[in-house]
């Protein structure tokens, strides 16, 4: 485990692919290799070296007017978190995999996805960041009744953007997401840019015990009431790194998310600069980072492009270093002997088309604000919660740790939950979010991608819209979203700890 002090400190400055053919975008450009069908000689260099990543393939074809229908078992399995040799771990598994099956959609056409809940206990699933219907948005008790053991329940919703999003429980979640219950949800640009390849890395953070059983101890106090739930392994797509294999000249998207219950990361890339160009799949400005580093809260997905344009034969390294005295090689980029695909990066756009948000109307804004209090300061005192719903042991058995406003709302979805404010269909929320913890928190909305526009005062660059914001110790965030999708959202921490422990509201838009 990680020390408090470490966790505390600023960190910085504030499977394979199906079988469909890939497809050429622009004369000798091509998106989703796909290793079985064809091998050209870097194609078939990708396969033998066994790329952890996963390829985002393209379905071979569509029919523009039918259901995209699929099935999700739920069900405890096992997993192999560092490789074929490595122990078995128990865990829970959509599909029996760790993560779940990645889910590919196309923007605007219908999915219906049948869920049947194979766990000795009720869950329910959460499609993060996709503005969808609430009766589908997976809130156990808020918006659906919750999936009964030996039940299912079928999702149906018609994702309007396109982007990189992901699923999980919204029932017991620290508990189910720390069993491994997340997977990758990607909707399909009808135009995407050009690159060579199109990868996911889907990343999670376990606390094993030294037999790889999963540690015991979800929910403690501790981790309640300070940093949550931090691991000692952390995973690409299910599996302790091994390289990632690339090729001098290539061009790749690569989609990162963080589905881990509490770590956050900040990825440099050795020797590469990688241009964000999504951000909680919500297309922005393509820039480069300042640092150099991409930050990714809990729930966050960061899409960036980056062109290898390291030397043939070479290594270079991926670094996690967001806490202080502890970052680790996450990764690394081992560069083919092959001679460069190109000499130099390829010239064509980085911009992604955008998405039809609604777009905030400021001056007619209604403004609300969300403070957010609590948790463990120096000396072991509990901040900001004491006394105010009576509590006399916080952050213990699923006692508050934490507040917003003055008011704790504690354990996962369920019934009763009443909205702490209320908006009218159409009208323009202008939302701070003030942080007066000691520590970070990435806070969520469900239904609706928020327009972010200052941090501390200074404007957010490169029209960022977020459905996760990290907010640092101290931070003052404002962003803005159209309430123009009615029903009862949740608003909270992706600190699964943080969330269970108070650090959660409600608002309803009528
Ligand atoms: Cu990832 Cu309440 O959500
Ligand atoms: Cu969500
Ligand atoms: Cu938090």
């Amino acid at each position: 485990m990680i020390a408090a002090g470490a966790l505390r400190r600023r960190a910085h400055s504030n499977s394979t692919s199906r079988g469909s053919p890939s497809i050429e975008i622009a004369k000798g450009l091509r998106v989703s290799i796909d290793f079985n069908l064809s091998i050209s000689r870097r194609r078939f260099v990708l396969a033998a070296a066994g790329v952890a990543a996963a390829t985002v393939a393209r379905p071979a074809s569509s029919m523009a007017s039918a259901v995209d229908e699929r099935r999700i078992r739920v069900a405890p399995g096992q997993a192999r978190f560092t490789g074929s040799s490595g122990p078995l771990t128990p865990v829970w598994a959509y599909d029996g995999t760790v993560p779940g099956p990645m889910l590919r959609l196309r923007q605007g056409e219908p999915a219906r996805i049948i869920v049947e809940n194979g766990l000795d206990e009720e869950t329910t699933v959460h499609w993060h960041g996709i503005r969808l219907q609430n009766a589908m948005d997976g809130v156990p008790g808020l918006t659906q009744p919750p999936i009964k053991p030996g039940t299912s329940f079928v999702y149906e919703f018609t994702p309007p953007d396109a982007g990189t999003f992901w699923y999980h429980p919204h029932a017991n979640s620290l508990v189910q997401l720390g069993r491994g219950l997340a997977g990758a949800l990607i909707v399909e640009e009808a135009e995407p840019i050009a690159v060579d390849r199109d990868l996911l890395w889907l990343l999670q953070d376990w606390r094993l015990a030294a037999d790889a059983q999963m540690a015991p101890g979800f929910g403690s106090a501790m981790d309640a009431a300070m940093s949550g739930r931090i691991g000692n392994i952390v995973t690409i797509n299910g599996t302790v790194p091994i390289d990632q294999r690339v090729i001098a000249g290539e061009r790749i998207r690569l989609r990162l998310a963080n589905a881990s219950l509490a770590r956050i990361m900040a990825l440099r890339f050795e020797g590469h600069r990688p241009v964000v160009v999504a951000i909680d799949g919500q297309p922005c400005d393509p820039h480069e980072l300042e640092d150099g580093r991409v930050v990714l809260a809990p729930a966050m997905r960061i899409d960036v492009v980056i062109d290898m344009q390291g030397d043939p034969g070479k290594r270079y390294a991926v670094i996690d270093d967001y806490y202080d005295g502890l970052a680790y090689k996450l990764t690394t980029l081992a560069y083919d002997t092959a001679s460069p695909l190109r000499t130099r990066p390829l010239d064509a756009p980085l911009g992604l088309p955008r998405n039809p948000l609604p777009e905030p109307d400021l001056a007619e804004a209604e403004r609300q604000e969300i403070v957010l209090q609590g948790g463990m300061m120096g000396g072991g005192k509990l901040a900001g919660v004491g006394g105010m719903m009576g509590m006399a042991t916080p952050g213990m058995n699923g006692g508050a740790a934490w507040a917003i406003n003055g008011m704790s709302m504690t354990g996962d979805g369920h019934a009763g939950m009443a909205p702490r404010f209320t908006l009218k269909r159409g009208t323009t929320c202008h939302l701070t979010m003030r942080n007066e913890t000691a520590w970070w928190h990435p806070m969520h909305i469900h239904g609706f991608s928020m327009s972010v526009l200052s941090r501390n005062g200074s404007p957010v660059p490169n029209r960022t819209w977020q459905d996760t914001v990290l907010l640092a110790p101290k931070d003052t965030i404002e962003c803005a979203f159209v309430a123009d999708n009615p029903g009862d959202w949740m608003l909270h921490c992706h600190v699964a700890d943080h969330q269970m422990a108070g650090l959660m509201t409600v608002f309803r838009v009528t």
